[in-house]
């Protein structure tokens, strides 16, 4: 049989509904392996695909055979139930994508969530380098998006989801800067910025919170994540960098409508507004970075070298520091943990930002 579009959809919205069934017995990943004979001392065989002919006849096999090691389901294909109990950690077993993961805040978002027993698909339309870092980190998986791109969106989520089977914790990570003045920033500048920053947030969340609803529905008690990191520039203006905040405040509003809408789905939404990642490659990548961008925008008044506007940026800190890829990695596992917040922003600026 060929694996048509069809049947990769049809084992897309299977797959959840396995794990969440398989979830208490300790499998908490569901491997899609195609149209291929299940194997397994212990294989469920499903008469069919809808959620109540699933459950009943999960329970059922479970009562006489124990935990199946595979299910097979006809015009769908086979799917492998993998053992993750002995993953632990503040986010143990949980499955996750990180946008924009090959580097960056990324990148240490991803390795920090892995260490706290998370399974994370690296997503960036770098994918030599999302390779690279999920080759680094034990259980992840590297996938190719452009999340500016709705097709693009689709199939991350897609791919993810018949690798894992679900996904728990989404982090919108991914994101662009280009600064410049009024006269400066020209249309396909601030449009480019706008589609990845603020319109991709809302094709991720469209496509993430459609695997999330999945599980809901069997497992009612459960609750999930979605995350955007966001900026401190979304909660107090740029000067010359006008295109980023306003994506960046664009984000709060749909982080906040999201997370209304959602709730009811136990979907939580909430957005990190980190500080400035002052040794990390947005900043000081030596052709592109904003260290040299702020510099040639003449955004630090009397600077003549990055490392003026370097010293400039620090000395805006309270706590004297750029912010760091734990600060953020710490916020996100708080955000996880609570289960009765939802729609904030957190600033994690060393107290650049302060909330009213
Ligand atoms: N660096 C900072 O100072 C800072 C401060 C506050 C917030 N943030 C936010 O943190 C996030 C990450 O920033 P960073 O500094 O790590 O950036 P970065 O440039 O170091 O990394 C961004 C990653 O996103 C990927 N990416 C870019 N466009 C993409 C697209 N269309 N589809 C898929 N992947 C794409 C890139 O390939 C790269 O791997 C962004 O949302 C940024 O706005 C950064």
């Amino acid at each position: 049989m060929e694996i048509t579009n069809e049947i990769l959809n049809k084992a897309a919205a299977l797959a959840p509904v396995i794990r969440m069934l398989a979830l208490g017995d300790g499998r908490g990943i569901v491997r899609f392996l195609g149209d291929v004979e299940a194997r397994g001392n212990n294989v469920l065989t499903l008469s069919a695909t809808d959620d109540e002919t699933v459950k009943a006849e999960y329970a059922a096999f479970r009562e006489k055979n124990g935990v199946p090691d595979s299910v097979f389901a006809e015009s769908v294909g086979a799917f492998k139930l993998i053992d993750t109990s002995s993953r632990t950690g503040r986010l143990a077993g949980k499955i996750t994508i990180v946008t924009g993961g090959a580097q960056g805040f990324g990148k240490g978002i991803a390795e920090a969530m892995t260490e706290e027993g998370a399974y994370v698909a690296i997503a960036d339309m770098n994918y030599d380098g999302a390779l690279k870092t999920a080759s680094e980190l034990n259980g992840a998986i590297a996938v190719r998006a452009n999340v500016s791109d709705e097709q693009s969106v689709a199939d991350m989520v897609r791919d993810t989801v018949l690798q894992y089977g679900g996904l728990d914790v989404f982090v919108n990570n991914a994101g662009i800067v280009r600064a410049g003045s009024l006269e400066e920033m020209t249309k396909a500048n601030f449009e480019l910025v706008t589609s990845v920053n603020y319109t991709a947030y809302f094709l991720c969340v469209k496509y993430a919170s459609a695997v999330m609803k999945i599980q809901r529905r069997i497992a009612p008690e459960k609750l999930f994540d979605i995350i955007e990191i966001n900026s401190k520039s979304g909660l107090a203006g740029s000067n010359k960098n006008f295109a980023y905040a306003g994506s960046k405040f664009g984000g709060i509003g749909l982080t906040q409508s999201f997370a209304m809408e959602l709730a009811p789905y136990g979907i939580k939404v909430n957005a990190v507004c980190p500080g400035n990642f002052l040794e990390g490659p947005l900043w000081t990548d030596p052709e592109r970075g904003l260290l040299v961008q702020y510099l040639k925008a003449g955004k630090v008044p009397g600077a003549k070298t990055t490392a003026d506007v370097l010293k400039f940026y620090e000395s805006k800190v309270p706590l004297g520091r750029g912010c760091r890829t734990y600060d953020v990695a710490r916020a996100i596992f708080y955000i996880c943990e609570q289960d009765y917040e939802t729609g904030q922003a957190v600033p994690v600026t060393g107290g650049q930002e302060m909330l009213n």
